[in-house]
Protein backbone atom coordinates (compact mmCIF):
# COMPACT_ATOMS: atom_id res chain seq x y z
CA UNK A 1 0.00 0.00 0.00
CA UNK A 2 1.13 3.25 -0.72
CA UNK A 3 1.62 4.54 2.73
CA UNK A 4 4.58 2.05 3.03
CA UNK A 5 6.18 2.14 -0.54
CA UNK A 6 5.83 6.43 0.24
CA UNK A 7 8.39 5.84 3.05
CA UNK A 8 5.72 7.74 4.91
CA UNK A 9 3.67 7.24 8.19
CA UNK A 10 1.22 4.83 7.89
CA UNK A 11 -1.98 6.31 6.61
CA UNK A 12 -4.92 5.46 9.14
CA UNK A 13 -7.11 3.73 6.70
CA UNK A 14 -9.75 1.39 7.26
CA UNK A 15 -9.29 -1.48 4.71
CA UNK A 16 -11.77 -3.93 6.11
CA UNK A 17 -13.93 -2.86 8.78
CA UNK A 18 -16.45 -0.03 7.66
CA UNK A 19 -16.19 3.03 9.05
CA UNK A 20 -19.20 3.53 11.27
CA UNK A 21 -22.58 4.98 10.14
CA UNK A 22 -23.68 5.54 13.64
CA UNK A 23 -26.93 8.09 13.22
CA UNK A 24 -26.42 8.45 9.39
CA UNK A 25 -30.02 8.50 7.73
CA UNK A 26 -31.05 6.32 5.25
CA UNK A 27 -30.30 8.18 1.94
CA UNK A 28 -28.50 8.00 -1.54
CA UNK A 29 -26.72 10.55 -1.02
CA UNK A 30 -23.56 11.32 0.46
CA UNK A 31 -24.69 13.18 3.34
CA UNK A 32 -22.37 13.89 6.44
CA UNK A 33 -22.91 14.95 10.42
CA UNK A 34 -22.38 18.67 9.82
CA UNK A 35 -25.16 18.67 7.60
CA UNK A 36 -23.67 18.63 3.57
CA UNK A 37 -24.31 16.83 0.68
CA UNK A 38 -21.32 15.66 -1.47
CA UNK A 39 -21.58 16.12 -5.19
CA UNK A 40 -18.31 17.09 -6.62
CA UNK A 41 -15.72 13.96 -7.40
CA UNK A 42 -12.16 14.93 -7.39
CA UNK A 43 -10.59 12.05 -8.61
CA UNK A 44 -6.18 11.57 -8.36
CA UNK A 45 -4.98 9.19 -10.47
CA UNK A 46 -1.40 9.54 -10.27
CA UNK A 47 1.50 11.40 -7.80
CA UNK A 48 3.68 11.48 -10.45
CA UNK A 49 4.43 14.87 -12.31
CA UNK A 50 6.22 16.87 -14.60
CA UNK A 51 6.83 19.58 -12.38
CA UNK A 52 7.92 20.36 -8.75
CA UNK A 53 6.51 23.37 -7.74
CA UNK A 54 7.92 23.96 -4.37
CA UNK A 55 4.43 24.37 -2.68
CA UNK A 56 3.41 20.87 -3.73
CA UNK A 57 6.44 18.68 -4.42
CA UNK A 58 9.69 17.45 -2.79
CA UNK A 59 12.27 18.32 -5.18
CA UNK A 60 12.93 14.67 -6.15
CA UNK A 61 8.59 14.28 -6.76
CA UNK A 62 7.22 11.49 -4.78
CA UNK A 63 7.66 7.83 -4.67
CA UNK A 64 6.31 6.14 -7.80
CA UNK A 65 3.01 4.08 -6.81
CA UNK A 66 3.28 0.71 -8.11
CA UNK A 67 1.42 0.07 -11.43
CA UNK A 68 -0.68 -2.74 -9.89
CA UNK A 69 -1.71 -0.13 -6.72
CA UNK A 70 -3.32 2.10 -8.77
CA UNK A 71 -6.34 2.17 -10.09
CA UNK A 72 -7.17 1.39 -13.57
CA UNK A 73 -9.16 2.80 -16.43
CA UNK A 74 -12.36 0.25 -15.90
CA UNK A 75 -12.12 1.03 -12.14
CA UNK A 76 -11.97 4.55 -12.24
CA UNK A 77 -15.06 4.61 -14.76
CA UNK A 78 -16.99 1.89 -12.36
CA UNK A 79 -16.52 3.91 -9.27
CA UNK A 80 -17.35 7.58 -11.50
CA UNK A 81 -20.17 5.23 -12.55
CA UNK A 82 -21.48 4.42 -8.67
CA UNK A 83 -20.56 8.13 -7.86
CA UNK A 84 -22.82 9.29 -10.28
CA UNK A 85 -25.75 6.48 -10.30
CA UNK A 86 -25.94 5.28 -6.69
CA UNK A 87 -24.43 8.81 -4.77
CA UNK A 88 -25.57 11.64 -6.92
CA UNK A 89 -22.47 13.10 -7.90
CA UNK A 90 -22.88 15.73 -10.31
CA UNK A 91 -19.56 16.71 -11.44
CA UNK A 92 -16.72 14.74 -11.95
CA UNK A 93 -12.66 16.38 -11.87
CA UNK A 94 -9.65 14.32 -12.61
CA UNK A 95 -6.31 15.48 -10.99
CA UNK A 96 -2.93 13.90 -10.01
CA UNK A 97 0.01 14.87 -9.51
CA UNK A 98 -0.21 15.59 -13.10
CA UNK A 99 -3.23 13.52 -15.15
CA UNK A 100 -1.38 13.71 -18.16
CA UNK A 101 1.39 11.79 -17.23
CA UNK A 102 -0.97 8.76 -16.85
CA UNK A 103 -0.67 7.27 -20.91
CA UNK A 104 -4.42 5.97 -20.61
CA UNK A 105 -6.24 9.23 -19.99
CA UNK A 106 -7.85 9.62 -23.23
CA UNK A 107 -9.41 6.26 -21.92
CA UNK A 108 -10.00 7.30 -18.46
CA UNK A 109 -12.10 10.17 -20.01
CA UNK A 110 -14.08 8.03 -22.25
CA UNK A 111 -14.82 5.21 -19.90
CA UNK A 112 -15.51 7.90 -17.58
CA UNK A 113 -18.04 9.41 -20.25
CA UNK A 114 -19.51 6.32 -20.96
CA UNK A 115 -19.87 5.42 -17.64
CA UNK A 116 -21.55 8.65 -16.44
CA UNK A 117 -23.05 10.15 -19.58
CA UNK A 118 -24.01 14.22 -19.87
CA UNK A 119 -21.87 14.02 -16.64
CA UNK A 120 -19.23 17.64 -16.58
CA UNK A 121 -15.75 15.98 -16.41
CA UNK A 122 -13.19 18.01 -15.75
CA UNK A 123 -9.48 18.25 -15.96
CA UNK A 124 -6.73 19.49 -13.03
CA UNK A 125 -3.50 20.16 -14.95
CA UNK A 126 -0.09 21.86 -15.05
CA UNK A 127 -0.62 21.89 -19.13
CA UNK A 128 2.37 20.20 -20.21
CA UNK A 129 1.48 17.49 -22.67
CA UNK A 130 -1.74 19.64 -23.17
CA UNK A 131 -0.86 20.69 -26.64
CA UNK A 132 -0.50 17.05 -28.31
CA UNK A 133 -3.69 15.81 -25.95
CA UNK A 134 -6.41 18.28 -25.79
CA UNK A 135 -8.25 17.56 -29.05
CA UNK A 136 -8.25 13.61 -28.20
CA UNK A 137 -9.50 14.22 -24.61
CA UNK A 138 -12.11 16.73 -25.79
CA UNK A 139 -13.23 14.07 -28.55
CA UNK A 140 -13.52 11.36 -25.90
CA UNK A 141 -15.74 13.66 -23.53
CA UNK A 142 -14.03 16.11 -21.50
CA UNK A 143 -16.06 18.75 -21.07
CA UNK A 144 -13.40 21.63 -19.49
CA UNK A 145 -9.72 21.91 -17.95
CA UNK A 146 -8.34 24.45 -15.23
CA UNK A 147 -4.69 24.73 -15.75
CA UNK A 148 -2.09 25.72 -12.48
CA UNK A 149 0.10 28.87 -13.71
CA UNK A 150 1.26 31.17 -11.30
CA UNK A 151 3.40 33.31 -12.76
CA UNK A 152 4.59 34.52 -16.97
CA UNK A 153 7.78 35.93 -15.59
CA UNK A 154 10.15 32.79 -17.37
CA UNK A 155 12.78 32.97 -14.50
CA UNK A 156 9.99 33.21 -11.30
CA UNK A 157 8.24 30.24 -13.05
CA UNK A 158 11.49 28.47 -13.27
CA UNK A 159 12.27 28.81 -9.76
CA UNK A 160 9.10 27.78 -8.62
CA UNK A 161 8.29 24.88 -10.39
CA UNK A 162 12.01 23.38 -10.57
CA UNK A 163 11.41 22.84 -14.42
CA UNK A 164 11.90 25.85 -17.68
CA UNK A 165 8.78 24.86 -19.01
CA UNK A 166 6.92 27.93 -19.07
CA UNK A 167 6.28 27.80 -23.30
CA UNK A 168 5.01 24.10 -23.00
CA UNK A 169 2.49 25.33 -20.62
CA UNK A 170 1.25 28.32 -22.25
CA UNK A 171 1.48 25.97 -25.51
CA UNK A 172 -0.92 23.84 -23.65
CA UNK A 173 -3.28 26.78 -23.08
CA UNK A 174 -3.92 27.21 -26.51
CA UNK A 175 -4.46 24.25 -27.05
CA UNK A 176 -7.02 23.91 -24.84
CA UNK A 177 -8.78 26.80 -26.20
CA UNK A 178 -8.40 25.25 -30.08
CA UNK A 179 -9.84 22.00 -28.63
CA UNK A 180 -13.18 24.16 -26.80
CA UNK A 181 -11.64 23.20 -23.80
CA UNK A 182 -13.63 25.88 -21.77
CA UNK A 183 -14.54 27.92 -20.36
CA UNK A 184 -10.94 27.78 -19.06
CA UNK A 185 -9.80 28.60 -15.84
CA UNK A 186 -6.26 29.43 -14.12
CA UNK A 187 -5.04 28.51 -10.90
CA UNK A 188 -2.67 30.64 -9.56
CA UNK A 189 -1.26 29.95 -5.77
CA UNK A 190 -0.14 32.86 -4.27
CA UNK A 191 2.82 32.50 -3.59
CA UNK A 192 5.48 35.66 -2.02
CA UNK A 193 7.88 35.27 -4.58
CA UNK A 194 5.75 35.97 -7.87
CA UNK A 195 3.21 38.61 -5.82
CA UNK A 196 4.21 41.13 -7.74
CA UNK A 197 3.85 39.24 -11.15
CA UNK A 198 0.26 39.22 -9.88
CA UNK A 199 -1.17 41.98 -12.19
CA UNK A 200 0.63 40.87 -15.52
CA UNK A 201 -0.77 37.40 -14.86
CA UNK A 202 -4.42 38.58 -14.95
CA UNK A 203 -4.26 41.26 -17.21
CA UNK A 204 -2.91 38.42 -19.64
CA UNK A 205 -5.18 36.18 -18.47
CA UNK A 206 -8.25 39.23 -19.46
CA UNK A 207 -6.67 39.06 -23.14
CA UNK A 208 -6.68 35.49 -23.36
CA UNK A 209 -9.92 34.47 -22.45
CA UNK A 210 -8.79 32.68 -19.03
CA UNK A 211 -10.61 32.88 -15.90
CA UNK A 212 -7.98 33.49 -13.36
CA UNK A 213 -8.66 32.56 -9.76
CA UNK A 214 -5.82 33.07 -7.45
CA UNK A 215 -5.51 30.22 -4.24
CA UNK A 216 -4.09 31.26 -0.99
CA UNK A 217 -1.29 28.61 -0.32
CA UNK A 218 -2.09 26.01 1.97
CA UNK A 219 0.07 23.90 4.25
CA UNK A 220 0.36 20.92 1.83
CA UNK A 221 4.42 21.25 0.56
CA UNK A 222 5.96 18.49 0.74
CA UNK A 223 9.20 19.90 2.08
CA UNK A 224 6.85 21.69 4.79
CA UNK A 225 7.94 25.11 4.25
CA UNK A 226 4.84 26.37 4.96
CA UNK A 227 4.20 29.14 7.53
CA UNK A 228 1.05 31.28 8.36
CA UNK A 229 2.84 34.16 9.49
CA UNK A 230 4.82 33.99 5.87
CA UNK A 231 1.90 32.93 3.13
CA UNK A 232 0.09 35.41 1.00
CA UNK A 233 -3.04 35.94 2.04
CA UNK A 234 -6.51 37.52 0.35
CA UNK A 235 -6.03 40.95 1.34
CA UNK A 236 -2.33 41.67 0.32
CA UNK A 237 -3.19 39.88 -2.93
CA UNK A 238 -5.82 42.37 -3.52
CA UNK A 239 -4.12 45.69 -2.22
CA UNK A 240 -1.33 44.28 -5.16
CA UNK A 241 -4.12 43.66 -7.96
CA UNK A 242 -5.32 47.09 -6.58
CA UNK A 243 -2.39 49.04 -7.72
CA UNK A 244 -3.35 48.29 -11.30
CA UNK A 245 -6.79 47.22 -11.27
CA UNK A 246 -9.89 48.60 -10.13
CA UNK A 247 -11.29 45.36 -8.05
CA UNK A 248 -15.70 45.55 -7.00
CA UNK A 249 -16.42 42.42 -5.03
CA UNK A 250 -19.47 40.77 -6.48
CA UNK A 251 -19.45 37.14 -4.43
CA UNK A 252 -19.56 33.95 -5.18
CA UNK A 253 -21.06 31.92 -8.50
CA UNK A 254 -22.78 29.71 -6.11
CA UNK A 255 -22.97 28.65 -2.18
CA UNK A 256 -20.31 25.88 -2.60
CA UNK A 257 -18.18 27.63 -4.97
CA UNK A 258 -14.35 28.25 -3.37
CA UNK A 259 -13.83 31.48 -5.53
CA UNK A 260 -14.79 34.68 -4.17
CA UNK A 261 -15.23 37.01 -7.41
CA UNK A 262 -14.29 40.62 -8.42
CA UNK A 263 -15.12 42.17 -11.42
CA UNK A 264 -12.17 44.23 -13.03
CA UNK A 265 -12.35 47.52 -14.47
CA UNK A 266 -16.06 47.48 -14.34
CA UNK A 267 -16.23 44.17 -15.79
CA UNK A 268 -17.15 41.80 -17.89
CA UNK A 269 -14.08 40.40 -16.79
CA UNK A 270 -13.58 38.94 -13.38
CA UNK A 271 -11.13 37.50 -11.09
CA UNK A 272 -11.41 34.78 -8.51
CA UNK A 273 -9.63 34.21 -5.17
CA UNK A 274 -9.60 31.09 -2.83
CA UNK A 275 -9.30 32.15 0.41
CA UNK A 276 -8.49 28.61 1.73
CA UNK A 277 -6.59 29.18 4.71
CA UNK A 278 -8.19 32.89 6.15
CA UNK A 279 -11.43 32.68 4.63
CA UNK A 280 -12.52 28.87 5.00
CA UNK A 281 -15.10 27.36 3.27
CA UNK A 282 -15.16 23.93 4.92
CA UNK A 283 -19.19 24.81 5.87
CA UNK A 284 -20.29 24.63 2.67
CA UNK A 285 -17.58 21.91 1.26
CA UNK A 286 -19.61 19.83 -1.23
CA UNK A 287 -16.86 17.25 -2.16
CA UNK A 288 -15.68 13.69 -2.34
CA UNK A 289 -12.32 12.42 -2.98
CA UNK A 290 -10.70 9.49 -4.52
CA UNK A 291 -6.73 8.70 -3.95
CA UNK A 292 -4.76 7.14 -7.19
CA UNK A 293 -4.55 4.32 -4.58
CA UNK A 294 -8.21 4.01 -4.92
CA UNK A 295 -9.47 5.20 -1.35
CA UNK A 296 -11.88 7.93 -0.60
CA UNK A 297 -10.55 10.59 1.38
CA UNK A 298 -13.45 12.82 2.58
CA UNK A 299 -11.54 15.69 3.26
CA UNK A 300 -7.86 17.18 1.81
CA UNK A 301 -7.34 17.36 5.39
CA UNK A 302 -7.80 14.37 6.74
CA UNK A 303 -5.82 11.43 6.45
CA UNK A 304 -8.59 9.29 7.29
CA UNK A 305 -8.76 6.65 4.26
CA UNK A 306 -11.79 4.15 3.41
CA UNK A 307 -10.51 1.93 0.61
CA UNK A 308 -12.46 1.21 -2.14
CA UNK A 309 -10.14 -1.00 -5.10
CA UNK A 310 -9.68 -3.99 -2.24
CA UNK A 311 -13.77 -4.34 -2.69
CA UNK A 312 -13.44 -3.65 -6.48
CA UNK A 313 -10.63 -6.09 -6.81
CA UNK A 314 -12.83 -8.44 -4.63
CA UNK A 315 -15.44 -9.07 -6.52
CA UNK A 316 -17.77 -6.46 -4.38
CA UNK A 317 -21.11 -5.31 -6.15
CA UNK A 318 -21.91 -1.78 -7.03
CA UNK A 319 -24.52 -1.81 -3.62
CA UNK A 320 -21.86 -2.68 -1.62
CA UNK A 321 -19.10 -0.17 -2.83
CA UNK A 322 -21.35 2.47 -2.51
CA UNK A 323 -22.56 1.66 1.26
CA UNK A 324 -18.62 2.22 2.13
CA UNK A 325 -18.30 5.72 0.32
CA UNK A 326 -21.41 6.70 1.96
CA UNK A 327 -20.15 5.41 5.72
CA UNK A 328 -16.84 6.71 4.74
CA UNK A 329 -18.41 10.89 3.92
CA UNK A 330 -20.42 9.64 6.77
CA UNK A 331 -17.15 10.51 8.90
CA UNK A 332 -15.75 13.87 7.08
CA UNK A 333 -14.31 16.34 9.39
CA UNK A 334 -15.64 19.64 9.99
CA UNK A 335 -13.27 21.52 8.63
CA UNK A 336 -9.05 21.79 8.16
CA UNK A 337 -8.77 23.98 10.95
CA UNK A 338 -5.59 25.49 9.86
CA UNK A 339 -6.14 28.42 12.03
CA UNK A 340 -6.56 25.98 15.58
CA UNK A 341 -3.99 26.15 17.95
CA UNK A 342 -4.10 22.17 18.18
CA UNK A 343 -3.57 21.97 13.90
CA UNK A 344 -1.64 19.13 12.41
CA UNK A 345 -1.01 18.58 9.25
CA UNK A 346 -1.77 15.92 6.83
CA UNK A 347 0.22 12.91 6.14
CA UNK A 348 -0.02 13.67 2.72
CA UNK A 349 1.30 16.56 0.57
CA UNK A 350 -1.19 18.25 -2.51
CA UNK A 351 0.62 15.77 -4.81
CA UNK A 352 -0.67 12.64 -3.40
CA UNK A 353 -4.06 14.22 -2.82
CA UNK A 354 -5.10 15.76 -5.64
CA UNK A 355 -6.13 19.53 -5.66
N1 LIG B 1 -1.88 25.27 -1.57
C1 LIG B 1 -2.84 25.67 -2.43
N2 LIG B 1 -3.00 25.16 -3.67
C2 LIG B 1 -2.13 24.21 -4.06
N3 LIG B 1 -2.00 23.54 -5.21
C3 LIG B 1 -0.98 22.67 -5.08
N4 LIG B 1 -0.41 22.79 -3.86
C4 LIG B 1 -1.11 23.74 -3.21
C5 LIG B 1 -1.00 24.31 -1.91
N5 LIG B 1 -0.06 23.93 -1.05
C6 LIG B 1 -2.87 23.76 -6.37
C7 LIG B 1 -2.18 23.67 -7.69
C8 LIG B 1 -3.29 23.24 -8.60
C9 LIG B 1 -4.26 22.52 -7.73
C10 LIG B 1 -4.31 21.08 -8.01
O1 LIG B 1 -3.84 22.74 -6.40
O2 LIG B 1 -1.68 24.86 -8.15
O3 LIG B 1 -3.94 24.33 -9.20
FE1 LIG C 1 2.78 19.02 -10.14
FE2 LIG C 1 0.52 20.36 -9.71
FE3 LIG C 1 2.05 19.67 -7.65
FE4 LIG C 1 2.90 21.59 -9.35
S1 LIG C 1 1.07 21.68 -8.02
S2 LIG C 1 4.12 19.85 -8.57
S3 LIG C 1 2.09 20.87 -11.26
S4 LIG C 1 0.99 18.26 -8.98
Amino acid sequence: MAALSLGMPAIRRSPSAAPSIEGRPDVAGLVDRFGRVARDLRVSITSACSLRCTYCMPAEGLPVIPRDELLSADEIARLVGIAVRDLGVHEVRFTGGEPLTRPDLVEIIALSAAAAPGTPLALTTNGIGLDRKAQALADAGLSRVNVSLDTLDREHFTRLTRRDRLPRVLDGIAAAHRAGLGPLKVNAVAMRETLHDAPALLAWAIDHGCRLRFIEQMPLDADEQWKRDNMVDADELLEVLGERFVLEPVGRDDPSAPAEEWLVDGGPATVGIIASVTRSFCAACDRTRLTAEGSVRSCLFGDDETDLRGMLRGGADDATIADRWRAAMWGKQAGHGIDAADFVRPVRSMGGIGG
